[in-house]
């Protein structure tokens, strides 16, 4: 049931319990979820509108652009710019990073990283997508325009991060470090009312998520992980379900909600897998951790990477805590 408070209310509320409380992280806030209704309002359409289907470019990373990555990516990109926060912004869909650092941005503490639309090819077949965003505080004088190293620290300096999924109904999840909270969003007043406060991961689950397409290539300690949970023994729940969307944000809620692992590993002729770092995994891992999850790329802690690079794929495992643990235990194993 959700409580008649919403996302701006508890924002600016909890803001008394954020260190560096300016009423900044409000206003991007505001930023967010204003471009997060315009999405929810252009995906509702596709199908009646000429908004499904590939935009004939590619991005940086030679993955073809949907229409709504497009799409997605200027309305988060406009509705930063306005508002004078943000210095920079790093996306999915650009090859290098934005500045802002003109006018009122000028001097702005921020940058933002975003995958605007996650799980675009699931756009055309009406299956949920989302979007996946984290904010960090720049290193570079504030003086100077916005650099690189702003946008490559390691997942522990997040200071909020969050996703927005478009499912039967639209919810916004984030952390800035104090739980896990989650809105759904009314769409006849077009408020985000909180619905979920305090989300906890069980710390085991029954359900697994990969794409088994790529068995195959996959290491060992992984094929030996999916027989272990597949295999027949009641005392620990097994064989466990098997259950895989392709958008990551869904098949991470769904197993943040009800305990799960969300696998994406490196498989041959791909040593990091295909998740990317910076947009994908940090945020989700903040947000695992936060409630009670793991996050790892098989060996290291995902927020401890250093990253080199904007666009870097990591291989990734993310979700009930001893259940990433017992992967970890087999790609130990056999790595
Ligand atoms: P994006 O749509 O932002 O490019 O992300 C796609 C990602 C992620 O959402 C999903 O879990 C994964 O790619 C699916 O990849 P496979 O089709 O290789 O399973
Ligand atoms: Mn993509
Ligand atoms: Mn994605
Ligand atoms: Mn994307």
């Amino acid at each position: 049931m959700s409580k008649l408070i919403t996302l701006g209310e508890y924002v600016i509320h909890k803001q008394q319990d954020f260190p560096h409380a300016t009423g900044e992280l409000s206003q991007i806030f505001g930023a967010i979820r204003l471009a997060s209704k315009i999405v929810h309002r252009e995906i509702n359409k596709a199908g009646l509108v000429d908004i499904i289907g590939a935009s004939g470019s590619d991005n940086v990373q030679g993955e073809q652009q949907q229409k709504l990555d497009v799409y997605a990516n200027e309305k988060f990109k406009a509705a930063m710019e306005a508002r004078g926060q943000i210095c920079g912004m790093a996306s999915e869909e650009e090859d290098s990073f934005i500045s802002f650092n003109e006018g009122h941005s000028k001097g702005s503490k921020y940058v933002l990283l975003i995958d605007p639309l996650d799980g675009s090819s699931n756009i055309d077949v009406n299956v949920s997508v989302g979007t996946i965003f984290s904010i960090y505080r720049r290193i570079s004088p504030l003086d100077g325009p916005v650099q690189l190293e702003d946008f490559l620290q390691p997942g522990n300096k997040q200071v909020a991060a969050g996703y927005v999924i478009f499912g039967s109904s639209t919810m916004l999840v984030y952390t800035t470090g104090n739980g896990v909270h989650g809105f759904t969003f009314d769409p006849s007043i077009g408020v985000f009312y909180l619905s979920h406060e305090n989300m906890r991961t069980p710390e085991d689950g029954k359900i697994y998520s990969i794409n088994e397409g790529n068995y195959i290539k996959f290491p060992q300690g992984v094929k030996q992980y999916l027989k272990y949970c597949q295999e027949m023994d009641p005392e620990t729940n097994r064989p466990y379900t098997s259950r895989y969307i392709g958008s990551l944000v869904s098949d991470f809620h769904r197993n943040m909600i009800k305990g799960g692992i969300y696998m994406y590993p490196s498989y041959a002729n791909a040593p990091n897998g295909k998740l990317r770092l910076l947009y994908e995994c940090n945020p989700l891992a903040w947000i695992a951790e936060q409630s009670g999850g793991k996050a790892t790329d098989g060996r290291r802690r995902i927020l401890d990477i250093e990253p080199t690079e904007l666009h870097q794929r990591v291989p990734y495992y993310v979700g009930s805590k001893n259940m990433v643990e017992k992967a970890e235990e087999f790609l130990r194993k056999c790595p």
